[in-house]
C-alpha cells in the first residue's frame, strides 16, 4: 500500500441504530485491512462496544437520547445539533496526531448531513454510506410524481393496485408516510443536497443492477456497490445487545433445514395481539422454531410476560426463545431452513448470503419494497398478506420448510448465495468495486 503518513485516517460516522452501525463497522474492517486507520465518531446512545474492535479508535459525542425517542426524531436532532460537538471532537483528535498523519476522508451514514458540514469546514473529503437498498430510493423517487399526478391511492381498496410504471410494486408497498423525511434521504442519495463525492451502497449488484443504474443516471456522485460487506473481511461482533449463545447447542440438536428462525430486527415493536398470533402460528406449524424477542419490543411488557400461559408448555423443547443472537451464525447453521423476518435490509442480505429463504412480514420504511422483491422478483420469499394471523403463519411455515414450493425457493436462495460468494472473490463485482473505492479514497 502507498502510505502517505504514519496514519491515514478514515473517520466513520454511523447513525446510532443496529441496522446502520453494523454495515458502517464492517466497512471499517474492510478499509482497515487495506492499511487505513479507523476512527469511529459515535453518540453515547447505542454506542458500539469498543472492546470488540481493538484496532479502531472511538470518539464519543455526548447526548441525551433514550430508547423512548423515535429513530426519525433522533436523526433530526443529530442533524440539527451535532455539527459543533463533532467538529470539536474531530479537531481535538487531529491536534493530537503527528504532523505527517492525515485524515483521508469522512464516511458518514447517508441520513446524516452534519458530518458533511464539518468536512467542508475542515477541508476534508466526504463520502456517504447507504445502509439501505437502491430499490427503496428508486421507489421514493416516484412518490412525488404520483402525488403530482393525483395517483396516490388513499382508499384501502386501491392500495392493492399496481403502481403505473413501477412494476412490481402496489400502492401499499410504497413509503407514503414519513414522506418529507424520506424525500430528503433521496435528495441525499442523488447528491443534490450533500457535498459527497461518492456513495457506498450496502447492496449487491447482482440483486439491484437495474435500480442502481437508474439512480446513477440521476446522480453526480460515484457509486460503489460493496456487499456482502461482512463477507469481504470478517469483523468483530457489531451487536449493540448481548448475544445469547445457548441457542446454538439447541440448534445442534435439530434436524437439518427443519427450523424456522424468527426475528424482527432491532427497531420493530409488537402489540400483545400480534405476539399471541405469532405464538400460536408457530405452535400450529409443528416445526421447531428459534424466536428472538428483543426485550422491550412488546408493548406493555419487559420481555415475554404476555405470551399465552400454556404456550411454552405446549411447544416444549420444540421452541427456543431468546433475547438476541448472533444472527449471521444462526442463519449459517445447518438446522435453519427458513427465516421469518421484517425484511430489514441487513437481515435480507444476511439471509441471502446463507441461502436461506424467507417469510416476509414488513413493517415500515424500506421493508415493504424489499419484501415485494423477495417474493416476486428474487423468488425467495413468501409474503404474509394478513400480517400476524395464526392460520396464515402456520401455513406459511409449512410451505417454506416442508412443501416443494419452499424447496424451490431454497434452490434459488442458494444460487444467489453462490453468486454473492463469487462477487467478493478476486475479479468479482464487489471485489472490484471495493478496490475502486480504496483508490478513490487514496486519491484525495
Ligand atoms: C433498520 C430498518 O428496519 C431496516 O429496514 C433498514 O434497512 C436498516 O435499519 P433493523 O430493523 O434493525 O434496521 O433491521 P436490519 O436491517 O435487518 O438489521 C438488523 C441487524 O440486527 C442485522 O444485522 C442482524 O444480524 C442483527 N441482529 C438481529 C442480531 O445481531 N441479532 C438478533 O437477534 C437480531
Amino acid at each position: 500500500m502507498q502510505k502517505q503518513g504514519r496514519h491515514n485516517w478514515v473517520v466513520l460516522v454511523p447513525c446510532p441504530f443496529q441496522g446502520h452501525t453494523t454495515p458502517m463497522l464492517q466497512l471499517g474492517y474492510a478499509l482497515h485491512s487495506t492499511g487505513f486507520s479507523i476512527l469511529v465518531a459515535h453518540t453515547k446512545f447505542n454506542s458500539p462496544n469498543s472492546s470488540n474492535h481493538p484496532d479502531f479508535v472511538f470518539l464519543t459525542m455526548p447526548d441525551n437520547f433514550s430508547n423512548h425517542d423515535g429513530p426519525f426524531e433522533i436523526v433530526d436532532a443529530l442533524n440539527a445539533n451535532f455539527k459543533a460537538p463533532f467538529k470539536e471532537c474531530l479537531a481535538k483528535f487531529m491536534e493530537k496526531q503527528e504532523a505527517d498523519d492525515r485524515v483521508s476522508c469522512i464516511i458518514s451514514d447517508l441520513v446524516l448531513d452534519f458530518p458533511d458540514d464539518v468536512a467542508k469546514d475542515l477541508n476534508i473529503p466526504s463520502v456517504a454510506l447507504s445502509t439501505g437498498n437502491a430499490l427503496f430510493a428508486l421507489a421514493l423517487s416516484y412518490v412525488p410524481r404520483l402525488h403530482a399526478q393525483g395517483l396516490i391511492a388513499l382508499q384501502d381498496s386501491s392500495l392493492q393496485d399496481l403502481v403505473p410504471d413501477l412494476h412490481p410494486f402496489r400502492f401499499k408497498d410504497l413509503p407514503l408516510s414519513g414522506f418529507a423525511y424520506m424525500v430528503k434521504v433521496l435528495h441525499n442519495v442523488i447528491g443534490s443536497k450533500r457535498s459527497v463525492s461518492a456513495v457506498v451502497w450496502n447492496t449487491m449488484d447482482l440483486l439491484e443492477h437495474q435500480s442502481l443504474a437508474q439512480l446513477q443516471q440521476q446522480s453526480q456522485c460515484l457509486f460503489f456497490t460493496i456487499d456482502p460487506l461482512h463477507k469481504i473481511v470478517p469483523s468483530g461482533s457489531t451487536s449493540l445487545l448481548e448475544e445469547e449463545s445457548s441457542c446454538i447447542s439447541w440448534l445442534d440438536n435439530q434436524a437439518p433445514r427443519s427450523v424456522i428462525y424468527v426475528s424482527l430486527g432491532s427497531t420493530t415493536s409488537l402489540d400483545e395481539k400480534a405476539l399471541v398470533e405469532m405464538a400460536w402460528g408457530l405452535a400450529n406449524s409443528h416445526q421447531p422454531f428459534l424466536w428472538v424477542i428483543r426485550p422491550g419490543s412488546v408493548s406493555g411488557s419487559q420481555w415475554i410476560e404476555l405470551l399465552p400461559e400454556n404456550f411454552r408448555e405446549q411447544v416444549g423443547d420444540r421452541g427456543c426463545i431468546v433475547k438476541w443472537v448472533s444472527q449471521t451464525e444462526v442463519l449459517a447453521h445447518r438446522a435453519v431452513g427458513g427465516f421469518w423476518s421484517h425484511c430489514g435490509w441487513n437481515s435480507t442480505l444476511e439471509s441471502i448470503c446463507e441461502g436461506v429463504p424467507m417469510i416476509c412480514w414488513p413493517h415500515f420504511g424500506d421493508q415493504k419494497v424489499t419484501a415485494r422483491y423477495l417474493s416476486t422478483v428474487w423468488g425467495i420469499g413468501l409474503e404474509l398478506e394478513h400480517g400476524a394471523e395464526r392460520g396464515e403463519i402456520g401455513r406459511a411455515v409449512k410451505r417454506l420448510l416442508v412443501d416443494e414450493e419452499g424447496k424451490e425457493m431454497r434452490r434459488r436462495a442458494i444460487e444467489l448465495k453462490e453468486k454473492a460468494e463469487v462477487s467478493v472473490r478476486e475479479g468479482g463485482s464487489s471485489f472490484n468495486s471495493f478496490n475502486a473505492l480504496v483508490e478513490h479514497i487514496r486519491s484525495f
